[in-house]
């Protein structure tokens, strides 16, 4: 065992720690990234402590001026990261009294590394929450200028997967625009309750000094203030709101993953994807394969993953702060990487995908889609609905015996299902005709889609 009593907290042992544990316990490789809004937070502290006279105004600083120094050797890779130091906080500390001598153990007067981690963790969220909402704007943005380029492109709509009716596919596009706009809400909903000071906490109780809490959360943009100690240190909740979020977000993602990856098929070969996001493969030289919509799709499982991790972390953890948490680093920052790329190249695919409106349309030509319509046409010309949809259900069984549309049925054949049917029918029936009448709010005329872009605008 490697004597080791060179601890920050070394004091009250007399042996040192097993190297196994030292190892096993120390997070320095996951939490280094946690540098900036570490430092950022123990100015802010230091600040605080100097105004209220906890510590002299010279050492505060001292202290500032050396973090700030700290800040650009960890900046330029120049900073000796220690694993003996556990993690960021105590590898901080360790070299700011280095650095600038005794003021240095000063700073973390009237403070915890349980109420400072709590910190940062925010800060840094709040910096990750913020470039998430923008790149969910960026996507937004690509899907709504394909509905624009493509606003007159009919598909078949499904359901069941199986063709339903004629939709336009700029209605379809705009569908996934929504569904980024609930998560987008999600994650702006959620800084409310990122944006809480835990500083100021200590390990549990409080702090016996006249710290000044609301001058900490004004220096560091915070709007509120947590107002129980025990809950401040122990609360992830604002990281499995995250995770929650980014693994609704990464529903809608897979989604859409999928439905690129079925869409380059030779199946369906509605999109083409474009080369510099597709890959080859190493036995057969004609394939041209999907592989980051895949992986998007793939990587929804280390999201819905994470989540799951750390509702398992927090659910029989006693109060307040437990080692434990100290788990909750990789989840957070493997969902943020994850969401940030995810969302960016999502965007670029968006943008460089090519449609193949030819067959799309002509897609949307099979599979009986406008049987809904002749049976609204009949409605409309006095049958019960019920009985329209009867006729409709052995008019699409006779074509199917004669290998038909419906449009392709002579007046004569269809004279024979109801007397209700004229010439007019053949206009009513087109996929134009098919998408054009779906004008209730929500529906995919092409009006509504217009307007819909108009509010976007596009
Ligand atoms: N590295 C720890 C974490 O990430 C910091 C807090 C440690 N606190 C303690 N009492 N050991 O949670």
């Amino acid at each position: 065992m490697k004597k080791s009593n060179s601890k920050l907290w070394g004091g009250r042992f007399s042996a040192g720690t097993a190297e196994s544990v030292e190892a096993f316990t120390a997070s320095i490789d996951v939490d280094s990234r946690l540098y900036r809004h570490d430092i950022m937070g123990s100015i802010a502290h230091a600040k605080m402590l100097a105004k209220q006279k906890i510590i002299p105004s010279r050492d505060a600083r001292k202290i500032v001026r050396g973090l700030e120094a700290i800040r650009r050797e960890i900046d330029a890779g120049k900073f000796a990261f220690s694993p003996a130091d556990e993690d960021i906080h105590m590898n901080i500390e360790r070299r700011l009294t280095e650095k600038i001598g005794a003021a240095g153990g000063k700073l973390h007067t009237a403070r915890s590394r349980n109420d400072q981690v709590a910190l940062d963790m925010r800060l840094y969220l709040r910096d990750e929450v913020t470039v998430i909402i923008e790149s969910l704007s960026v996507l937004q943005r690509e899907l709504a200028r394909a509905a624009k380029k493509h606003l007159d492109v009919i598909m078949p709509g499904y359901t069941h997967l199986q063709r339903a009716q004629p939709v336009l596919l700029a209605h379809h596009l705009l569908a996934y625009y929504d569904m980024f706009g609930r998560d987008r809400e999600r994650f702006i909903d959620s800084l409310e309750r990122i944006n809480v000071l835990p500083l100021g906490s200590g390990a549990i109780a409080g702090t016996t000094f006249p710290i000044d809490r609301v001058y900490v959360a004004k220096l560091l943009g915070f709007p509120r203030i947590s107002k129980n100690s025990i809950d401040a240190v122990s609360d992830r909740d604002f990281l499995l709101e995250f995770l929650a979020a980014s693994s609704i977000l990464f529903v809608h993602l897979s989604r859409w993953a999928d439905e690129f990856v079925l869409w380059s098929s030779q199946e369906f070969a509605f999109i083409e994807l474009p080369d510099g996001y597709c890959t080859g493969s190493s036995m057969m030289p004609q394939k041209k394969n999907p592989d980051v919509p895949e992986l998007i799709r793939g990587k929804s499982g280390r999201v819905f993953g994470h989540l799951q991790a750390l509702l398992t972390i927090m659910k029989g953890l006693p109060l307040a702060y437990n080692r434990d948490l100290q788990e909750d680093k990789v989840p957070l920052f493997d969902t943020a990487d994850t969401v940030k790329a995810s969302v960016r190249i999502m965007g670029e695919i968006v943008a460089g995908m090519k449609v193949r409106r030819e067959r799309m349309r002509e897609a949307a030509r099979d599979g009986f889609m406008n049987a809904t319509d002749l049976a609204d046409y009949l409605v409309e010309r006095g049958m019960a609905f019920r009985a329209a949809h009867e006729v409709v259900g052995r008019v699409v069984q006779f074509c199917i015996g004669q290998g038909k549309r419906i449009e392709e049925l002579s007046m004569a054949e269809l004279k024979r299902f109801s007397d209700r049917i004229d010439k007019k029918v053949y206009n009513y029936l087109s996929a134009e005709a098919v998408v054009g009448r779906r004008r209730a709010l929500g529906g995919t005329a092409r009006q509504n889609v217009v307007r819909r872009l108009k509010e976007l605008r596009v």
